[in-house]
């Protein structure tokens, strides 16, 4: 079984629900507490083993490519005051040289059109794809969990997290088949339903391993719901000729994209940490009160 070497961020999207903080700044450069949302999704997937890093950037997104390259300016000004701790900050956060890729999704047409764009970039090899918005938080990284389920299934694997009835329509969903240690096999997926034609509670929460196989199939895609190119109805397709399986995270998933999931992600996070909780848990008590 081929090893899963590379990861596919889309962050060619407009973040229009973020406006006007999104008009310069990309949405993936907004802090969660004091790392940019797109460094702890890489943080992710290095956690996982990935090596090299495919990013499908758009206009106005050169500032997530400054982000993962060094500063040498920054770095010998730290040098110069002793900030020590600050610059192997900045050194252990960045991939090493030749490991990050970056491709233009030249118009925003749908997640389905920027994963298709990186299809050079990835070749005929399985691959990991993360929704930089989606922040999956928890002990343990879901992608690391995910690649330990796809050694023992193949094929495809989705991370999934329960969602109210109520809220299925916001998602893509999938049906629930046969249980599989850690995982389930995924019997139908159908982007955004009513919650009456809704196969399960399930969402697909941003974390994909998928065959090659896909961009043949995007390619032949036009648009589906909301006027976009979607994945999901590729990897519908593609279930028609190999086992998709689903993977429960166990943790807390926050909708970066959205301004509550955001500011949930930041308080989410600056609880986990030991150097900012305690003080941050005070002011929390005192806006509460
Ligand atoms: P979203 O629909 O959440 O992102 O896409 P958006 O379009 O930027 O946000 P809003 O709705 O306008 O606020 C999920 C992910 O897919 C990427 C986005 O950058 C985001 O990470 N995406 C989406 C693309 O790369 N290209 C697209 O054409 C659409």
């Amino acid at each position: 079984m081929k090893r899963i070497r590379k990861a596919v961020f889309p962050v060619a999207g407009l973040g229009t629900r973020f406006l006007p903080a999104t008009k310069a700044i990309p949405k993936e450069m907004l802090p969660v507490v004091d790392r940019p949302v797109i460094q702890h999704v890489v943080d992710e997937a290095r956690e996982a083993g990935i090596e090299h890093f495919i990013f499908v950037t758009g206009r106005n997104k050169g500032v997530i490519e400054d982000h993962f390259d060094k500063q040498f300016e920054l770095e010998a000004t730290l040098e110069r005051r002793g900030k020590t701790a600050e610059l192997e900050l900045l050194s252990s956060d960045l991939p090493g040289a030749g490991q990050t890729s970056f491709t233009r999704q030249q118009e925003p047409l749908g997640l389905g059109h920027a994963v298709w764009c990186a299809r050079e970039l990835v070749g005929d090899e399985p691959f990991a794809l993360l929704l930089p918005d989606m922040l999956h938080h928890g002990p343990r990284g879901c992608l690391a969990g995910m690649m330990e389920v796809h050694r023992e299934t193949g094929g495809n694997v989705i991370s999934v997290y329960e969602v109210p009835r109520d809220q299925v329509s916001q998602y893509g969903i999938v049906g629930v088949g046969e249980s599989r240690g850690k995982s389930f096999r995924i019997t139908s997926m159908v982007e955004k339903p009513k919650p009456a034609d809704a196969p399960s509670n399930y969402m697909i929460s941003g974390r994909y391993i998928l065959q090659p196989d896909i961009f043949a199939l995007l390619e032949k895609q036009t648009v589906g719901a909301g006027g976009e190119i979607q994945l999901t109805d590729s990897m519908l397709a593609l279930l028609q000729t190999q086992p998709f399986f689903g993977y429960r995270f166990e943790g807390r998933i926050f909708d970066c994209g959205s301004k509550i999931g955001f500011l949930a992600a930041n308080v989410a996070y600056a609880l986990a940490r030991d150097d900012i909780a305690p003080a941050f848990r005070n002011e929390l008590k005192a806006l509460l009160g």
